[in-house]
Order: structure tokens, then sequence, then C-alpha cells
């Protein structure tokens, strides 16, 4: 299990609790570590699969932890990426079979290590001496689920990878969406973006919303295991989450009527199911947390209507679109994790944020968002 030593803030570091806190500053240490060690107990997802072919060593980074993967004797394996010697990085160095067991080996002085993490070879040992059992790195708990690999850093994992039970269903369509660059924000962030539908006549005008209807839904949210779940209703224009866009008449129609079903997957997956006339769509995001101000998303999206795949490029087109419009907005939010309700620097407005607000206070039971 990776300890996290404490993370030193420069000296602006931010200690007011006053909202006029400046928007350069790091998070204190003690926000960085809550976060750190709050969202270490879950399942994070790390590289698309196809990403990480035979023979190949990738380096990620989760909650501020380099982490090497690769797949050894075919099995997907995750070891600390700072080798126990001189501490290079593993991910430089290169995939060996000894005596048929593929390690990694680092490329320093040719340390090699197994999936469990031990070193089995050092080429310098004298004759006859052991391996120190200290020689060894931390190897942490991988799976593999919806065409993506998730780590754990913590041997016992809180909850489970979060349900999406439409992928592999064939009654649904599935695309998945490419992000080629991490998002500058925190990964609650990127829930929270997700989550908000007051900002949709905002940010998504004419798509999701339009300006002169404000008002928030009737929001009803509560909890069902690992799961903080939303449900409304709203109208909203015609657009190719609601409706299949390809049908005749479709320009003659000004709204449609749906229900949102949100669940969050505490605390880094979301999935918005949207019901309406037209079928289902559902919107799936994955958060990989790679540390307090950057993130890795991976985005999927199912429907069970206009299934064709030529069909696809559209659906891909449209879901870029939005996300095209979300970015720069969660992207400028400051500070850059989410500041405990103590601190009174955000200013939630009831009941229209109440989903937000119940997010939130799940977080800071769970000791994710404690300072700022
Ligand atoms: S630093 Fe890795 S073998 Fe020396
Ligand atoms: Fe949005």
């Amino acid at each position: 299990m990776t300890q996290h030593a404490a993370v030193t803030a420069g000296p602006e570091a931010a200690t007011s609790s006053k909202p006029g806190l400046r928007e350069a500053e790091a998070p204190s240490a003690e926000a960085i570590n809550a976060f750190y060690n709050g969202m270490m107990p879950y399942w994070h997802p790390v590289l698309a699969e196809a990403d990480l072919p035979d023979g190949k060593l990738v380096r990620v980074e989760l909650l501020g932890v380099g982490i090497v993967l690769a797949r050894l004797n075919g099995a997907v394996v995750a070891l600390r990426d700072l080798c126990r010697h001189f501490q290079a990085r593993l991910s430089l160095g290169e995939i060996i079979d000894l005596d048929g067991l593929q390690q990694v080996m680092c490329p320093y002085h040719g340390w090699s290590y197994g999936a469990d993490g031990q070193c089995k070879r050092i080429p310098q040992l004298l004759e006859g001496r052991k391996i120190p059992s200290n020689a060894r790195v931390d190897s942490y708990k991988v799976t593999t689920r919806y065409g993506l690999i998730w780590v754990c850093l913590q041997d016992e994992p809180k909850f489970d990878v979060p349900d999406y039970p439409e992928w592999g269903d064939s009654s649904f369509r599935t695309v998945v969406m490419k992000e080629n660059e991490p998002s500058k924000t925190s990964s609650i962030r990127m829930i929270m973006g997700t989550l908000d539908d007051t900002h949709f006549p905002w940010v998504h005008q004419g798509i999701l919303g339009n300006r002169d209807e404000p008002a928030a839904p009737d929001h009803r949210v509560w909890r069902e295991g690992q799961y903080l779940v939303l449900q409304y209703d709203v109208e909203q224009p015609p657009n190719l989450a609601t409706t299949d866009m390809s049908a005749a008449g479709v320009d003659q129609i000004e709204k449609i009527a749906l229900r949102y079903t949100d669940y969050v997957g505490m605390p880094n997956v979301i999935r918005l199911v949207k019901d309406s006339a037209a079928g289902r769509y559902v919107v799936w995001l994955a958060t990989c947390p790679n540390s307090y101000n950057q993130t890795t998303n991976f985005w999927a999206f199912s429907r069970n209507y206009d299934m064709s795949p030529e069909r696809d490029s559209t659906y891909e087109e449209f879901s870029a679109h939005v996300r095209t419009q979300d970015k720069p907005i969660i992207e400028s939010q400051r500070p850059w994790l989410l500041p405990p309700f103590w601190s009174q620097i955000e200013l939630p407005l009831g009941p229209a944020d109440k989903p937000l607000m119940e997010f939130q206070r799940w977080l800071e039971e769970l000791g994710i968002v404690s300072g700022i």
C-alpha cells in the first residue's frame, strides 16, 4: 500500500478561509493529503486496455503516484514506477523473460521485478548471496472492466467498480470518446460538472436548455449502496440524446420531455440515464484523478435507438461539442479542490443545487473534502 508523505506546499499555500482566496494558489498540504488519502480506497480507471499491448510498459499517474503498467504472462500488472535500487523509472525499462516468467526490468542496472513487485534478479549480486527481501516495489490491485484498466492503491477497495449495465448489452449501441489530453481540474469537479443540471440553459443554450426557462427541476436525491442517485423530469430542445434526429418530421418538434436518473458511483464515476419517448441514452464518465489538478476522463455513450453504426460519428461529434462547451468552465473553477462547506467559499443555493450539496456532503463524510 502506498502511503502519502505530507505534501509540502509553498509559502503562499492557502490557509485563508476567506472567499478572496488567490486563484493561482495550490490547495493546502492538508487539503491535498485529504484528497489523495480519501480517494485511495476506490477503483480508478487508469488506461484503455487497448493502449497496453503485450511487451509494452506504460506509465500512468494516480493520486500523485507514478505507476507502471505491463502485461506479464498475459495478466495486467501495476507496480510503483520507482525502482527500489536508486529510484529510476521502471517504465523506461523493458519486459524480460526469466525462466518462463516475465519481469519488468529497470533500465538503470537491470534489477527485475515480478508481478508481485518482488525483485527476482539483481545482475550485480555476488554468487551465493540472496536477493534482499526488501528489494521490492509496491504492487497494486488491478482489474479490467468496460475496456479500461482499473487500479486500487489499497488492498481492500471500499466499493466495486460501478455498474454500467448498457456496456456489452446488444440492445444498445455504445460509442467511446477518446480524450487526447487530461483536463486541468480535479476529478471531483469533473463529476460535479456532469451531475449539475442548472447550467444546461447557460452553457448548453439551445441544446440542453433555454435561458428563458432557467428554473431548476424538482430534484429527487437519495443514496443507494455505493451510489448517489438523482432523478428529475425536464423538457429540452430535441437533440441526439433524446430524439432520433434522423426520423421524419423531427424539425417540427419544439420540446422533448425526458427523465434523468443519474448514478454517481462514489466518488469518481457517473452514469446519466436519459429516458424519453425515443428510448434510452446514457452518458458514462469514469475519471482518473492523476493529481489534485489533473484528471484523465474516460467517456462512453450508449443509445437504444437510431442504432446504425454509420450514425456513430454524428453521436461522437454531438458529445464532443457538449464536452467542449463544459471544459473551459470546469477548468476555470478555483480552488482546484472542492472547498468544504465550513469554508463558505462557495455559495450553493437550495433547492436548485441540492444534488451537488448531497454529493459534497458524502465526500466530506468520506474524508475526501476537508481542507482548502
Ligand atoms: S536504479 Fe533500478 S536497477 Fe539501479
Ligand atoms: Fe455541461
